[in-house]
C-alpha cells in the first residue's frame, strides 16, 4: 500500500472542467464551478492538431479570470504549446499543463511557465509511460495523468492507467517530492476514489458536474468519497 505526501497534505482537489458547461452561458458555468466550493477551475485548450477537437482560447480564459476568483488550470492539448505560453498566462492561468508528448524542449517550457509566474504542470496521455516524465518531475508542481484519450469530453474512465498514477506516486515520494497527481476523463463517483486510492490527489471532472442541478451538493459529495479513499502515511 502506498502513501501519498502532497504539498496540500491529505485535502482532494477538485476542478470542474468548463468544456462540459453550456458554451452559450461560460461565464455563469465559470461562476457555478466557484459557488459550488471548487479549488480551481480547469479549462480545455484544443488545437485540432495534438488533438482533433477544437475548444476555446486565452479570451476565455481572460473572460473567467474577470468573472472567479479561484486558480484557472490551463490544460493545452496543442502541438506547440511554447509558441502561446506568455498569451495564456498573461490572460490569468495559475495553472499551465503541457503534453510529455509534443516535440521540443519540454523541460525549457516548464521553467518558462515558472518564470512567467504561473504553475507548471506536466500531462500524460493514457498510453504514455510514467516513466517518460520522471526526469521532468522536479520541475513541476503537478502532473496530470490522462484517464480517457484526450479531445472530448463524456468518455469512460480508462482503469488501466491506475498502476501508472501508483508508480508515480511512489516515484515521487522516494525522491521527496509533493506535486500534485491530478486525473482528467471520466471522473465521477465511482472512478474518483479508484483514482485517489491509486494514489491521485487532485480530481479534473466534467460531465459529472456539470449535469448536476446542484453542483455544489456534487462537489461535496465527490470531495467526502475521494477523502475516505485517500492512502494515510502507514502509523
Ligand atoms: C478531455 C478534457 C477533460 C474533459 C473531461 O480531453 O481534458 O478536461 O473536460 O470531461 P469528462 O469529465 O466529461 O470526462
Ligand atoms: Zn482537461
Amino acid at each position: 500500500m502506498i502513501w501519498a505526501d502532497t504539498s496540500y497534505g491529505d485535502r482532494i482537489l477538485i476542478l470542474p472542467s468548463l468544456l462540459a458547461a453550456d458554451f452559450g452561458r461560460l461565464a455563469d458555468g465559470a461562476k457555478a464551478a466557484e459557488a459550488a466550493g471548487a479549488d480551481a477551475l480547469h479549462i480545455d485548450i484544443m488545437d485540432g492538431h495534438f488533438v482533433p477537437n477544437l475548444s476555446l482560447g486565452p479570451d476565455v480564459v481572460r473572460m473567467a479570470r474577470r468573472t472567479v476568483r479561484i486558480p484557472l488550470s490551463i490544460h493545452l492539448m496543442m502541438t506547440n504549446p511554447g509558441a502561446y505560453l506568455e498569451r495564456f498566462i498573461e490572460a490569468g492561468a495559475d495553472i499551465v499543463l503541457i503534453h510529455i508528448e509534443v516535440d521540443g524542449d519540454i523541460a525549457g517550457m516548464l521553467r518558462r511557465i515558472r518564470e512567467l509566474g504561473a504553475r507548471p504542470g506536466i500531462t500524460l496521455n493514457p498510453a504514455t509511460a510514467a516513466e517518460r516524465v520522471f526526469d521532468c518531475l522536479p520541475l513541476v508542481d503537478e502532473v496530470l495523468c490522462m484517464t480517457v484519450n484526450p479531445g472530448y469530453g463524456g468518455q469512460a474512465f480508462m482503469a488501466e492507467v491506475l498502476p501508472k498514477i501508483a508508480l508515480l506516486r511512489a516515484q515521487m515520494l522516494a525522491r521527496g517530492l509533493t506535486a500534485a497527481i491530478s486525473v482528467d476523463g471520466g471522473i465521477d463517483l465511482t472512478t474518483a476514489p479508484r483514482a485517489v486510492a491509486a494514489g491521485a490527489n487532485a480530481l479534473i471532472v466534467g460531465t459529472a458536474l456539470y449535469r448536476l442541478a446542484d453542483m455544489t451538493a456534487g462537489v461535496m459529495a465527490l470531495r467526502r468519497t475521494a477523502q475516505a479513499a485517500f492512502p494515510r502515511r502507514p502509523a
